[in-house]
């Protein structure tokens, strides 16, 4: 799978993306060791603090299928820029694949990429 491919995944998946609250629509696509991928988008809660972020929900859905190993993940905002993870987003991630690829796209489909441990160097761990 290409980069581009996963990442319209990810812009396919914002689609399902629940804002009532923000109107910020963002899409994750994971791809696991055996080219498995798994999508997600963020879903938002009148508790606020229960929203769970695209990216977290693309990695549960792939680990409660039994993944643990990710090569890549692509991250898609309809935004004019690049909408980078956020920190809860990038300690979640770096539980499993701490040098995995991430692929951040923007709505005129310009992207940047980074290994998750640029992104988080230093990331908690005991
Ligand atoms: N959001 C994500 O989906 N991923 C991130 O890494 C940061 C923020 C979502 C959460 C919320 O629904 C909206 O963006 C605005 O914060």
């Amino acid at each position: 799978m290409t980069d581009r491919e996963l990442m319209t995944m990810a812009r396919d998946a914002s689609g399902n993306a629940y804002v009532p609250y923000s109107h910020f629509a963002v899409g994750a696509a994971i791809e696991c060791d055996d080219g498995s991928v798994y999508t997600g988008c963020n879903i938002e809660n009148a508790a606020l603090g229960s929203t769970i972020c695209a990216e977290r929900t693309a990695c549960v859905k792939a680990v409660s299928e039994g993944h643990t190993k990710f090569l890549r993940i692509a991250i898609y905002a309809d935004s004019q820029g690049y909408a980078y993870p956020c920190g809860a987003c990038r300690q979640f991630l770096s539980e499993f694949s701490y040098d995995m690829e991430v692929l951040i796209c923007k709505e005129d489909g310009r992207y940047v990429s980074y290994k998750l441990s640029e992104l988080l160097p230093g990331k908690f761990d005991f």
